[in-house]
């Protein structure tokens, strides 16, 4: 079926489907119709796109299973910044972020729930330098859906006049997502921007989907004009958190294997320690739940690299990269010493350095892993019931020392011997009279 737009396919969807799949409850379904009518009423077309609609028909094809959907994506072809002024009348919201691309992230609250929606402008994107960001102007849905990085998030399906209830598909992205295709929507797609390269790996992976030939045609081009390389440290280093914070450990090692194997970390200008992969998605998987993202992410960054000079590529101050050279020294003589050391000697090793380093260290030389995983897991848990307060109590003098003598009790405890507070005051007491 072919709509008015040249090029442009349209197709019936089941709509009361559609808003199923995207709002989950009564109050969200009343609040999508809602907009809906205020479009309609200022003339204007709301549509969602990328994501959301991709994630649909993948769906309704079995190959996705349900998922919870955190947050959409809604297009307005239109004035966004007026359309949220009118929406005010009895819908409590808070607009949580406004970006120069013309959208907007906001919290609408609906009865119990609250939902957060990225509402975003009909838009036209020109590149007017390689690897640098887009002058971003309002546009037509069309101009929106030919901005985009792949096929099938050049999608959408329309909320309000004039093409409600349908898909529109200019570039037969429909047939790209049934025959399970990343392809770009032109040869310097990633020359643009760089970031797609990821994304397109990302989406290969997490929906187990293959390349296109003009994926790599695309990627061929984006080496011959170094376009990676002056992609900025922040994007390249956002575009690699993803892989972790979006897509989790499980995806990891596949993620890195297929970003290696087309060449991209090379071509970006960062040498990365292959043969750590494996490692390093295996510490990533057993520190989740002790290490917040942040610290997850320097691990990640850490044991990704060959030398200490990519690291400056991953936004690393010089003056981190000079301390970590000067760690990795220390730790180099570690390693071989390390199962000779006694209890308290790896403690004041591991002690000393901070849990992310200490990580990485664990992904760098192998020797080291299980150690401190084990500190990690374990030892660095263990307190003595006690604390500095209750040692000045027994007769301690507040000070240096009494981190000492807190240190050695943690020792005896992980030694197991003194197993509980009684036992702790009376080697305290036994301590003093000898020290005495
Ligand atoms: N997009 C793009 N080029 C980029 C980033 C985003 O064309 N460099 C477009 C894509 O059409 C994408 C949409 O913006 O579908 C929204 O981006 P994002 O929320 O990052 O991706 P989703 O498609 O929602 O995919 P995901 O499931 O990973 O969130």
């Amino acid at each position: 079926m072919t709509g008015t737009t040249p090029g442009l396919k349209v197709y019936p969807i089941d709509f009361a489907d559609f808003i199923d799949f995207v709002a989950k409850d009564r109050e969200a379904k009343k609040f999508l119709l809602r907009l809906r009518d205020l479009a309609q009423k200022r003339g204007e077309f709301l549509y969602f796109a990328g994501g959301m609609v991709r994630d649909y028909l993948l769906f309704k094809k079995g190959r996705l299973s349900f998922k919870e959907i955190k947050d959409s994506d809604l297009v307005l072809e239109g004035n966004l910044e007026e359309f949220l002024q009118e929406l005010n009348g009895g819908i409590k919201k808070e607009i949580l972020f406004k970006s120069q691309f013309l959208t907007y992230k906001v919290r609408v609250f609906l009865g119990k729930i609250s939902l957060e929606v990225d509402f975003i402008t009909a838009r036209k994107e020109v590149y007017e330098g390689i690897a640098q960001l887009p002058k971003v102007f309002p546009s037509n849905f069309l101009d929106d859906l030919l901005r985009r990085d792949f096929t099938i998030n050049s999608l959408a399906i329309g909320l309000s006049p004039p093409y409600e209830g349908l898909l529109l598909d200019p570039l037969d992205g429909k047939k790209d997502l049934e025959s399970a295709l990343i392809k770009p929507l032109h040869l310097y797609s990633f020359v643009e921007d760089p970031t797609r390269i990821f994304r397109g790996i990302r989406y290969t992976v997490r929906l187990d989907f293959s390349f296109a030939e003009e994926f790599y045609q695309a990627l061929e081009v984006c080496y011959q004009k170094e376009a990676l390389k002056r992609l900025s440290s922040t994007r390249l280093v956002n575009e690699l958190r993803l892989y972790l914070l979006k897509e989790g450990e499980d995806l990891l090692p596949d993620l890195l294997e297929t970003t290696y194997q087309l060449g991209v970390f090379e071509n970006a200008g960062i040498e990365v320690a292959r043969e750590n992969f494996p490692v390093l998605c295996e510490v990533l998987k057993e520190i989740k739940e002790e290490f917040s993202p942040k610290e997850r992410e320097r691990v990640y960054l850490l044991g990704l690299v060959a030398t200490l000079s990519d690291l400056e590529r991953l936004g690393f101050s010089e003056v981190e990269v000079k301390r970590l050279a000067n760690l990795l020294h220390d730790i180099k003589g570690l390693c071989n010493r390390i199962k000779k050391l006694s209890l308290k000697e790896k403690l004041d090793w591991f002690d000393k350095i901070r849990r992310d380093y200490l990580c990485a260290f664990a992904v760098i030389f192998p020797e080291l892993k299980e150690e401190v995983l084990r500190y990690l897991k374990i030892y660095s848990k263990v307190r003595p019931e006690l604390n500095g307060e209750d040692l000045k109590k027994l007769g301690f003098k507040p000070g240096k020392d009494i981190g000492e003598i807190l240190k050695l009790l943690r020792l005896k405890r992980l030694e197991g011997t003194i197993k509980n507070k009684k036992e702790e005051i009376e080697f305290l007491k036994n301590f003093l009279v000898k020290n005495q």
